[in-house]
């Protein structure tokens, strides 16, 4: 595990117990229905990467019940607590413990920002995915309106400081250079959140 996967996940031990609360103004203004949209189009067996404390959860169409993996005890000790039990994974999503092709629907949500090597984790959540699944994402990066952008910048390092968040991150070019096929990709926030679906190259 890379130094900085290793920080991050004492990073979201320590903010596991509040992450929920701070989450909840953006969840409700606009989070929870991207969620929502993003998890939409998930079927059949499905794995959620850096997932957290589950805030997903809700969102998923009925019936479905997803293995959720995160690097944070912490952060899956609260998804345990929302009704994951015995779903919950302690694993690296840079080195995931599942064979290739495991999965019908890959999500990972606002978690390209905070993983070590977005590369080798997208390559990875391709890797994991069937030829004929998906990979869904809901990312955030810098604004395509150029006064946003801006006033983002001047944030970028205290992100980075408060959660291992690399706020300037291009989702889209780094799920194309992790090998993916892009399928899908719609602005949301002007432009600050991206809903991403992928297929793994040879899909
Ligand atoms: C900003 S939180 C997002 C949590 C959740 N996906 C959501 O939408 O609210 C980022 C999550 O990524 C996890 N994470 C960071 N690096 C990771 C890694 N290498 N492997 C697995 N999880 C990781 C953190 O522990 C944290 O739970």
């Amino acid at each position: 595990m890379q130094a900085e996967t290793r920080r991050a996940r004492a990073l979201y031990d320590r903010l596991a117990p509040r992450y929920d609360r701070m989450e909840q103004v953006a969840n409700w203004l606009l989070l929870g229905r991207l969620r929502r949209q993003v998890l939409a189009a998930a079927r059949g067996r499905t794995v959620e990467v850096a997932a957290g404390t589950g805030s997903n959860l809700p969102y998923y169409p009925p019936g479905m019940r997803p293995w959720l993996v995160d690097v944070s005890e912490g952060m899956l000790r609260r998804a345990v607590e929302k009704g994951a039990a015995g779903r919950v994974i302690l694993a690296d999503a840079e080195q995931l413990p599942f064979g290739d092709a495991t999965f019908a629907t890959v999500v990972a949500t606002l978690s390209g920002c905070t993983v070590a090597d977005p590369l080798r984790y997208y390559a990875e959540l391709g890797r994991v995915c069937r030829p004929d699944g998906r990979v869904l994402l809901l990312e955030h990066g810098l604004s395509s309106w150029r006064p946003l952008a801006a006033l983002q910048r001047l944030g970028l390092r205290r992100q980075l400081r408060r959660f291992a968040c690399h706020g300037d991150r291009d989702a889209e070019a780094l799920v194309r250079l992790a090998g993916l096929r892009l399928e899908r990709s719609e602005q949301r926030a002007l432009g600050v959140l991206r809903l991403i679906t992928a297929r793994p190259a040879a899909g």
